[in-house]
């Protein structure tokens, strides 16, 4: 008999098993998140059909304008995912608060953090967008979560995982064991191992960063990217391809697929914000996907899942993609910091001089 296909539902439970004191409470809160996103992927796929292109007339937490399916998507996910019985609390981009599971005998341990649309400036323009998640585990003995709850550093997250709705709707996931992709058949609606163990080729010749901020950025980026950009010619002697798509999932998915490197590094543009994306909800999944396929992700000065939290809409730089990139990035801010890359166009720091061997 030829083997049949993994559904997701299967993969949880296959590595539930691993873990036989797991009581399946994770297992069904996962079940819970898979619906949600294909909720998402059904509404963002009927696109104008369903009404729901176009702005909500209302602005976030973080005073950026509303799309009208940035709020849809907010509602499914909490909707979809209060009743299950596994969290205590919820947090998004969304939501100024957190969310507490309104009736006590419904909290569970778990605390959900997501981004229910990422890369909602593509919606109109008929570009991929995609969900962003994360699970915490809520503290011992809190029965009512506050934000302070939820600052805990990306190393604590127990999973992680992003939906892309781009031509096909795939969940890719994390529990702390590799990376694993699914695609959804939308035939009978179920997601379908198709990618397993996604793996971060450790070089690459291809970045994404939005160079309309270039006049902002730090010493350490302004060089790599000039020397990615110099092409054969250059430092790096080799020709470089850049993309910008401006949807975050997007991005880390064709990391995932082929390699490659992302950058919304610190800049200079509005000095209250060291960044543009936010720790909690995007950095901190990413980050955690990005490393369990191999890859690095860094603010340039840390790792992305050592920094502790202070605020649940924290921006934080990010850096994130091939290994060996993201550590040649790393080695040009300390560089910087040291002043020892002045000018960094200076001979003596191109390859293989007698500072860098
Ligand atoms: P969101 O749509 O959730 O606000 O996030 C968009 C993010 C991210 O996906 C993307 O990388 C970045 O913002 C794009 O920013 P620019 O428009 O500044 O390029
Ligand atoms: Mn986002
Ligand atoms: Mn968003």
């Amino acid at each position: 008999m030829s083997q049949r296909e993994t559904t997701l539902t299967e993969f949880i439970i296959r590595e539930q098993r691993r873990f036989p004191q797991a009581t399946g409470g994770f297992t069904g809160l996962l079940n819970y998140i898979r619906l949600a996103c294909k909720r998402i992927s059904f509404v963002v796929g009927r696109g104008a059909l369903g009404g729901a292109t176009g702005t909500a007339g209302t602005a976030n937490v973080q005073g950026e304008t509303q799309m009208k399916l940035d709020v849809l998507a907010n509602e499914i996910f909490v909707r979809t995912n209060e009743y299950g019985g596994h969290l205590a609390a919820m947090a998004s981009e969304e939501m100024d608060a957190p969310y507490v599971i309104p009736d006590p005998e419904l909290r569970g341990r778990y605390l959900l953090v997501f981004d229910p649309l990422d890369g909602s400036s593509n919606i109109d323009v008929n570009v991929s967008v995609g969900s962003i998640f994360s699970v915490l585990k809520c503290p011992e003995g809190v029965t009512q979560p506050t934000a302070a709850d939820f600052l805990q550093p990306g190393s604590r997250q127990l999973c992680a995982g992003y939906a892309i709705y781009g031509p096909t709707t795939m969940l890719v996931l994390t529990l702390g064991n590799g990376v694993h992709g699914f695609t959804l058949d939308r035939g009978f609606g179920e997601f379908i191992l198709t990618h397993e163990n996604m793996r971060i080729p450790v070089d690459t010749r291809e970045f994404a960063i939005n160079t309309s901020n270039e006049r902002f950025w730090e010493p350490p980026v302004k060089r790599y990217v000039e020397e990615c950009v110099a092409g054969r010619n250059g430092p790096r002697g080799a020709d470089f391809n850049m993309r910008w798509i401006a949807s975050m999932v997007a991005e880390v998915h064709r990391i995932l697929i082929r390699g490659g490197l992302f950058m919304y590094p610190k800049d200079t543009k509005d000095p209250s914000k060291p960044g543009r994306l936010r720790l909690m909800y995007e950095a901190n999944p990413m980050a955690m996907i990005v490393e369990q396929a191999g890859g690095a992700a860094s603010t340039g000065r840390e790792r992305i899942m050592d920094v502790v939290p202070t605020d649940l809409h924290q921006r934080v730089p990010v850096i994130l993609g091939s290994r060996n990139e993201v550590e040649r990035i790393e080695r040009y801010h300390r560089e910087s910091d040291q002043g020892l890359d002045q000018p960094y166009t200076s001979p003596l720091f191109r390859e293989r001089s007698l500072f860098t061997q």
